[in-house]
C-alpha cells in the first residue's frame, strides 16, 4: 500500500473530492483525519472509512476558525503523534459577474479558499519541520490559471494557492517537505449543483474526453502526490482536466 501508516489530514472531506480522497488514502493504508464544517458529513465519511477497515477520526473543522483547526491538530497528534500529509481541499464558490459581485461574496471565498489554506498549513508546518518530512497539497483549479466567467473571487483564490505551494516548495524543500497543487477541470461533485446546468454542459462539450472527471480521478492524483513515488515532485501544478485547456 502506497500510503501505509501515513497520517493524513484532509479538509472538506465530508463529500465530493475530499471524501473520495479520504477513501483512496484509507485504501492505500493511510490514517485519515476527516475534517469538515459539516459534522454529519464527517460522521458519514468516517463510517465509510471504518467500514472498509481504515483508521480514521473525524473533526468538525471550519478552516476559517483557527481554534477548531488547533483542536483538530491536537487530536491528531494525541492519537497518532505525527502528520505526514495535509490536503487543503475545503473550498466554496459564490459566483457573480464582477460588476455584480458583492464585497461579502469576495471576502467569504477569500476567507475559506485562501486564508483557510494559510490557516491549516500554518498549523501543521512546525510539526512537519520537526519531523523533517511532510507533504502539503493544495486544491487549485484550471480556473486559477485561466480565469472563468463569474468567478473573480474563486479564480483569485485558486491562483493564490498556486503561489503558496511554489513559495513553500522553495522555503521548505530542503527540510524534507514537498508542496504541490492540483488543478482539476470540472468534476462531478455537489459543488457543480451550484452552477447553471447550461454552463456545466458547455464545459463537458469542451473536454476532449467528452465527460467530466470523477472525484476518484482527482483523489488518485492526491494519493500519488502524497506517496513516496512522488518523492521528487515539488512546487508542481498538476492539471487533471481531461485536456479541457488544450
Ligand atoms: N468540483 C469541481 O469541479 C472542482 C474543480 C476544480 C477544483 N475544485 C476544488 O476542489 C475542492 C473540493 O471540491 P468539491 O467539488 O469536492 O466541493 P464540495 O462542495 O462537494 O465539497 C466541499 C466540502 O468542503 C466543506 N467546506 C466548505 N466550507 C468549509 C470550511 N469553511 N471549513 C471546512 N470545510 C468546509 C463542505 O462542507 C464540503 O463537504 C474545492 O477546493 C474546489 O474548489 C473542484
Amino acid at each position: 500500500m502506497r500510503l501505509e501508516s501515513k497520517v493524513s489530514i484532509i479538509t472538506g472531506a465530508g463529500q465530493g473530492i475530499g471524501q473520495a480522497t479520504a477513501l483512496k488514502f484509507a485504501k492505500e493504508g493511510a490514517k485519515v483525519a476527516v475534517c469538515d464544517i459539516n459534522m454529519e458529513k464527517v460522521a458519514e465519511t468516517v463510517r465509510l472509512l471504518k467500514e472498509m477497515g481504515g483508521e480514521a477520526i473525524g473533526f468538525k473543522v471550519d478552516v476559517t476558525d483557527k481554534d477548531s483547526i488547533a483542536a483538530m491538530i491536537q487530536g491528531v497528534m494525541a492519537k497518532w503523534g505525527r502528520i505526514d500529509t495535509l490536503v487543503n481541499n475545503a473550498g466554496i464558490v459564490q459566483d457573480a459577474q464582477f460588476k455584480k459581485m458583492s464585497e461579502d461574496q469576495f471576502d467569504r471565498v477569500i476567507d475559506v479558499n485562501l486564508k483557510g489554506v494559510y490557516n491549516c498549513t500554518k498549523a501543521v508546518v512546525d510539526i512537519m519541520l520537526q519531523q523533517n518530512s511532510g507533504v502539503i497539497l493544495n486544491a487549485s483549479s484550471i480556473v486559477g490559471i485561466y480565469g472563468n466567467f463569474g468567478q473573480t473571487n474563486y479564480a483569485a483564490t485558486k491562483f493564490g494557492v498556486i503561489g503558496m505551494v511554489k513559495t513553500w516548495a522553495r522555503e521548505l524543500g530542503r527540510k524534507g517537505i514537498r508542496a504541490n497543487a492540483i488543478c482539476p477541470g470540472f468534476v462531478e461533485t455537489p459543488i457543480l449543483a451550484t452552477m447553471p446546468e447550461k454552463v456545466v454542459r458547455m464545459m463537458e462539450d469542451r473536454v476532449p474526453m467528452g465527460r467530466l472527471a470523477r472525484p476518484e480521478e482527482i483523489a488518485n492524483t492526491y494519493a500519488w502526490l502524497a506517496s513516496d513515488e512522488a518523492s521528487y515532485i515539488n512546487g508542481a501544478v498538476i492539471e487533471v482536466s481531461g485536456g479541457v485547456t488544450i
